[in-house]
């Protein structure tokens, strides 16, 4: 049987997050091993020796998918047909900064990325913003791309979602597969809103494992500053967690989802059906029949501590959109 080949466009190709998840793309990890891969990795003019270099590293591993591989600092050329693009390039935040300080000059970058994913990708493509803010950065590239299907785009919120998993995890002392039913509305900010009302551990309700205390008080601000302390621990923000995530988040579209289950994507807002408002890119609970497409998990209910909460991150969504409006 001949093999399918996708063309996957992944920027910040020289960066950190980047040196992780080409290695991990090109493994098979996100389209499975029937699937072969021509890689287009951007970055800007300063890193194509870089780049240059992460080419001949990922020939240097003979990854039996890996077809072909572009590099350059030209968007429009790399993502000629592209099915689907990683969108990682633009600035890390550092100690003591908010992940929106970065949205003056990182917004900037996805205009240019939505023109270009416009007028040269697959008008099919799946896009998922990783860059900071990622929220409003996909809002910004989605509005540049109108070529393209709105519900295409999605920002990286799997990473608080593992977050939070992983957290349960060592707390209850299980495996991480046995925690189901983790949702993070909102935000990717210190606003994001880590939901344990949903959460199974094993056949077990959370709260019968875990003191509800705990959970609204340390779990939600563990999962919620996460971020900031791997930056103060490390000097750098995440990096192979959030290759990590964006692996799950981008195979997460193209495999079904087990009935009752759901993963957390951040995407458009409009036709939510849980009263959240139109044209922001929200975390919610999707699902997906494994073919690229999603629908939102309707009828999970808010109890007043997680309604109380997201108001504040659907509030900071739309102050984060005010901010950008002459990039949409
Ligand atoms: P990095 O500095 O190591 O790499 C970023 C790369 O992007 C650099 O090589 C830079 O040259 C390149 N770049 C900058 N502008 C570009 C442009 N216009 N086109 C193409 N490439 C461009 O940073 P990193 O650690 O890989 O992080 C990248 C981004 O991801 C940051 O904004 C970071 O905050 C964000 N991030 C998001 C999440 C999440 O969960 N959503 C998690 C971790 C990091
Ligand atoms: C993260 O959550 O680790 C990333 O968004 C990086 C950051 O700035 O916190």
């Amino acid at each position: 049987m001949k093999k399918m080949v996708k063309k996957i466009a992944v920027t910040g190709a020289g960066g950190q997050i980047a040196y992780s998840l080409l290695f991990r793309i090109c493994v098979g990890e996100v389209f499975g091993k029937e699937t072969k891969i021509s890689l287009r990795m951007l970055d800007l003019p300063a890193a194509e020796g870089i780049l240059a270099g992460v080419a001949m590293e990922l020939e240097d591993c003979a990854f039996p998918l890996l077809e072909e591989i572009h590099f350059g600092s030209n968007p429009e050329e790399l993502f000629e047909g592209v099915d689907c693009a990683f969108l990682v390039g633009a600035k890390p935040r550092g100690v003591g900064m908010e992940r929106s300080d970065l949205l003056s000059e990182n917004g900037k970058i996805f205009i240019e990325m939505g023109r270009a994913l416009n007028l040269a990708a697959s008008k099919d493509v799946k896009v998922l913003v990783v860059g900071n803010p990622c929220n409003t950065n996909c809002l910004i590239c989605m509005e540049n791309a109108p070529a393209i299907p709105r519900k295409n785009f999605h920002a990286l919120m799997r990473l608080d979602e593992n977050r939070a998993r992983g957290l349960l995890a060592k707390k209850a002392g299980v495996n991480p597969s046995l925690v189901k039913g983790v949702v993070i509305w909102g935000n990717h900010s210190t606003t994001q809103v880590p939901d344990y009302t949903h959460i199974l551990i094993g056949k077990k309700s959370l709260e019968e494992v875990i003191d509800a205390h705990w959970l609204q008080e340390e779990f939600t601000e563990t999962v919620q500053k996460r971020g900031s302390a791997v930056i103060k621990a490390r000097g750098k923000s995440s990096a192979a967690s959030a290759a990590s995530a964006s692996v799950d988040a981008m195979r997460a579209l193209f495999t079904p989802t087990p009935s009752g289950e759901w993963f957390t994507s951040a995407v458009l807002s409009d036709d939510n059906p849980y009263g959240i408002e139109k044209g922001l890119i929200f975390g919610f609970p999707c699902r997906s029949r494994g073919d690229g497409e999603y629908e939102i998990v309707p009828n999970l209910p808010w109890n007043y501590f997680i309604s109380e909460k997201i108001a504040v991150t659907q509030k900071e969504l739309l102050e984060e959109r005010e901010m950008v409006r002459q990039y949409l």
